[in-house]
């Protein structure tokens, strides 16, 4: 019943994440796009357009907008003022709420790799607390110091430098999806803190003045804006994140966290392109050597057949008399139609191992999870090396049943 009610709790928290993220990043993306689009306008010099920096006419959905942008702020407040903060509150109270539901509450499961020296489910929580909360303590505290200003470069090596640290660190103390995802909530984490420590109340320093009459202090919003960029080239590698659980060939390779940071230095120059391109810079190579470096990436990652059996010698042709049993103690604890393993309601992603005639059609799952230990996940039915030898063996040639 527990792990029913924690599935429910799963599936409503994930469908209100993606619904949040997908506000705020389209707010994020909307005001990006605007800033770099809006141009001098048109009409400058007539009533009405004192103080206006920039205009921008768009349609949509039948009808026609205009848009300004004021030099510094309006010389009076409007009645009604759009805040944008919830959509990142939001989404990031219902990411937090997933790694509980998800990694906390089945840290045996998710959150630790097996082996003599494990750690217990607490150690590994504290631990995860420490990158998360660590990682934004040393983003704000750089964002600080006059580097980012100074040497904008250096900054963003730096910055890098020390993902790739927390990426390798993390990847060596988590079993690999929980690694992947931490990464991804300390980025998520550093946007949401960005908005609520640093943008919103910039802002409302800026609103203060105003309503106490004083001309507002616009160089406020430029901490804030650098932190907004900062915001927009981590969204699309925090998106791949979201999605790489379902892709065992990134997080399940032995240098995962290589692939990690290259997905997301591509995703990053994507979004570098895009920026460019509404600003009417048109950068031809971006795109072309993105999609190089994703293909490249592909071929430098795909699977190199009989790795895991190097150790084991198997000379004679495996047939599914040789590895029934292995299956049946190993993997169908959890992918019955009835699991027995506790905790365990229904087959994991629907994926039963009980015939032969339902492993043989996922043979090719089964190989990239078993060759990459990511299954048995945290390897909680003990799956010997020898054992994954002959099923990697058994399935990288086709799987026969006789
Ligand atoms: C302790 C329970 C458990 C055991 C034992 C286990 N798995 Fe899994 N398996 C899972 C869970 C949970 C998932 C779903 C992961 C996810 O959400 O992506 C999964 C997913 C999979 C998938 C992906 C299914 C799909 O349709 O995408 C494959 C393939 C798989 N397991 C193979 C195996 C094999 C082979 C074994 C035995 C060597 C095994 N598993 C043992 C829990 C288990």
């Amino acid at each position: 019943m527990e792990s029913y009610i924690l599935d429910w709790l799963n599936l409503l928290l994930r469908w209100f994440h993606l619904i949040a993220g997908a506000a705020w990043i389209g707010a994020s993306f909307y005001f990006n796009w605007l800033n770099h689009s809006i141009r001098p306008p048109e009409d400058e010099g007539l009533e009405g357009m004192e103080g206006i920096k920039g205009q921008l006419f768009a349609v949509h959905g039948g009808a026609f907008y205009q848009v300004l942008k004021y030099k510094g702020a309006p010389a009076k407040l409007p009645k009604t003022l759009h805040w944008f903060m919830w959509e990142a509150y939001s989404t990031w109270l219902s990411g937090f709420g997933l790694v509980i539901v998800v990694y906390y509450w089945n840290a045996k499961l998710y959150l630790i790799k097996s082996g003599a020296n494990a750690l217990v489910p607490w150690q590994a929580i504290l631990i995860s607390l420490g990158f998360i909360v660590g990682g934004w303590l040393i983003y704000d505290f750089l964002c600080k110091t006059p580097l980012p200003k100074k040497s904008p470069v250096l900054f963003v090596t730096l910055g890098f430098a020390l993902i790739s640290v927390a990426a390798f660190a993390l990847s060596y103390i988590y079993p690999p999806r929980a690694s992947y995802i931490h990464v991804g909530v300390i980025l998520g984490t550093i946007m949401a803190a960005n908005v609520f420590f640093v943008i919103i109340p910039k802002q409302r320093v800026m609103v203060n003045a105003m309503i106490e009459g004083k001309e507002p202090d616009v160089t406020a919003g430029e901490a804030g804006a650098m932190r907004s960029l900062h915001n927009n080239y981590f969204t699309l590698p925090v998106l791949f994140i979201m999605i790489s659980n379902h892709f065992p060939m990134t997080y399940g390779h032995k240098f995962n966290w290589i692939v990690l940071l290259a997905i997301s230095v591509i995703g990053a120059g994507v979004r570098h392109y895009f920026n460019l391109k509404h600003k009417g810079h048109y950068n031809v190579w971006v795109l072309p050597v993105a999609a190089v470096a994703m293909f490249s990436l592909a071929f430098v990652i795909r699977p190199v057949p009989k790795a895991a059996s190097k150790t084991f010698v198997i000379k004679k042709k495996l047939a599914y008399g040789d590895v029934a049993s292995i299956i049946q103690k190993r993997c169908v604890p959890c992918h019955a139609s009835k699991p027995t393993y506790p905790g365990f309601t229904a087959p994991p992603q629907g994926s039963k191992f009980e015939a032969y005639q339902e492993i043989v059609k996922l043979r090719a799952k089964m190989l990239t999870n078993v060759k990459n230990s990511v299954m048995p996940p945290g390897n909680l039915t003990g799956l010997t090396d020898r054992e994954r030898a002959y099923l990697v063996h058994w399935l990288d040639h086709g799987a026969p049943e006789k």
